[in-house]
């Protein structure tokens, strides 16, 4: 009997629903998103409780077990996937998703790590209050993986990412023992903040449980546009403009005019908000909790003086929630759309922001240059110096493109994004997709930290190895 075999029969005994071996229910789980990467495990263990996981976890060390630890499989970067020999089993935080408390005055939820994003901002919307971040995934990605991956989407600008509205973690470490940090105090200044290690550890370093989030009051009325540009630099100046005039501005993404043509072309009841067309756009979303602040009629206003000063071409205010709805559709379906289009090498990168709109266009033009017949693109969070540049196969590409071409393809960029003095990994984090690239480019400084982290809280490697770092 195979070592994971008397950890998958022990873990039975926790109740009928402990363990998932039936091919056909693991096998969806055991590809990413994207489809670029495809695993293997015997089973998936699926814990309903702090002390089932902090269970297993034990049992896989007394049996050097690997456990890959997943939410909703939503990750960018294959760091949910597991290992192609079948050597890990595959971890599934899905049944822990009680929201254990919610507390308006204390401006706190405390959510299991399986806990639906989507149901979240549900849940906060009950008590007259609101989680934040959101994005495109929220129907389908788990507050653990969004801790996990310190997720970012389209809210950071005001809000911060994961970190920032994390007020604590609850865990269980490699060794089987529970981190309990679920308090939500201010200030607490004992030593080393294991939180913070935790969030963005892409599960190398234990298994999250529950998190306490921050919410912040809801948004009493909403102004969202989508203007139309006539290249990156125009927006980030739009938003420069905007930010001088108005601190309500909290989502300004930028769709290149390639990726609005995709999303047109691939998801079903979508359609070009404006009439003209331009090269690149902007989805601008400002709010206010004061309903005495009329915000549509302010945003409305500073688009028509960008407009009169040459900065936007053309802008269209939505009349209604569901308008406004149907703007952000078209935003966050954009990975869908290029899904369905074909190959596609996703870099999610950052730079300075000052730099951003620079190293669209030269990035762009250099990597069509270097690989003719391919298509470069960027689109994204630009108020965060934060790009999702995608480049796509063309129609002419062989079916192995990905293998064949993808790894020259992601150096070359990469290669200019530290150039730039950027990250090759903004948001999405490193999984196993970046994990070369990573040791590659360093810097090495970092990465000697990384391993040390890694090799003094998990010394045994059974959690998620060949992720993150090696
Ligand atoms: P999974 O994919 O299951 O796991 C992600 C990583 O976290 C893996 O390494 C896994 O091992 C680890 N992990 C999961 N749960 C736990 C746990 N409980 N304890 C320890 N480790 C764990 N990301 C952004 O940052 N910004 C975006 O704007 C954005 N938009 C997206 C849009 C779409 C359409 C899609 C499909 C994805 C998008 N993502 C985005 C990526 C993804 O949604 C986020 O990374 C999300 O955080 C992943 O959550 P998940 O529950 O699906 O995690
Ligand atoms: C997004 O912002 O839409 C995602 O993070 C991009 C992606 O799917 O790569
Ligand atoms: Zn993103």
């Amino acid at each position: 009997m195979s070592t994971a075999q008397r950890v998958i029969d022990e873990v039975r005994s926790f109740g009928p629903k402990s363990v998932i071996t039936e091919r056909t229910e693991i096998e969806p789980w055991l590809n990413d998103w994207r489809g670029r990467f495809h695993g293997s495990a015997e089973a998936i263990l699926a814990p309903a409780s702090t002390e089932e996981v902090a269970a297993i976890v034990t049992l896989a060390a007394e049996h050097r077990v690997a456990l890959v630890p997943q939410g909703g499989n939503t990750g960018m970067v294959g760091g949910a996937t597991p290992p192609a020999d079948g050597s890990a089993l595959l971890l599934s935080l899905r049944r822990m998703n009680r929201t254990r408390s919610i507390s308006a005055e204390n401006r706190i939820a405390v959510a299991e790590a399986g806990v639906i994003l989507e149901a979240l901002h549900h849940a906060a919307d009950g008590v007259g209050m609101r989680f934040p971040l959101t994005l495109g995934s929220r129907g389908s990605c788990t507050i653990g993986g969004l801790t996990s991956t310190n997720a970012g989407g389209t809210q950071v600008l005001k809000f911060g990412t994961m970190r920032s509205l994390v007020a604590g973690v609850e865990a269980v470490l490699p060794d089987g023992k529970v981190h309990d940090g679920l308090s939500g105090l201010k200030k607490d200044n004992r030593g080393y903040s294991l939180d913070q290690l935790l969030i963005g550890a892409e599960g190398t370093l234990g298994v999250i449980t529950a998190v306490a989030l921050r919410l912040v009051p809801a948004v009493a009325a909403r102004g969202v546009v989508w203007a139309g540009v006539e290249s990156p630099m125009r927006a980030l100046e739009l938003l420069r403009f905007l930010e001088a005039r108005t601190n309500a501005v909290e989502g300004f993404e930028l769709v290149a005019g390639d990726s609005l043509a995709l999303v047109l072309r691939h998801v079903p009841g979508t359609r070009s908000p404006l009439e003209s067309e331009h090269p690149w756009h902007v989805l601008i979303e400002a709010t206010t909790a004061n309903t005495d602040n009329d915000i549509a009629a302010e945003i409305e206003r500073l688009m028509a003086d960008s407009l009169q000063q040459g900065i936007i071409a053309d802008a269209v205010l939505a009349s209604n929630e569901a308008q406004a709805d149907a703007f952000w559709k078209i935003r966050d379906t954009i990975s869908e759309a290029e899904r369905a289009e074909g190959q596609t090498l996703a870099h999610d990168v950052s730079v300075p922001v000052a730099d951003m709109p620079r190293f669209i266009i030269d990035a762009s033009a250099e990597v069509e240059r270097a690989f003719p017949g391919v298509i470069a693109s960027g689109y994204g969070h630009l108020g965060d110096g934060n790009i999702h540049f995608h480049v796509r196969a063309g129609s002419h590409a062989a079916p192995d493109w990905y293998a064949s071409e993808g790894a020259r393809i992601t150096h070359f960029v990469d290669d200019i994004v530290t150039a730039f003095g950027g990250s090759i990994s903004a948001e999405h984090g490193i999984g196993q997709m970046k994990i070369d690239e990573l040791e590659r480019l360093g810097p090495p400084s970092k990465i000697h930290a990384l391993r040390a982290i890694k090799q003094a809280l998990d010394p045994l490697g059974l959690m998620n190895p060949g992720k993150l770092v090696r």
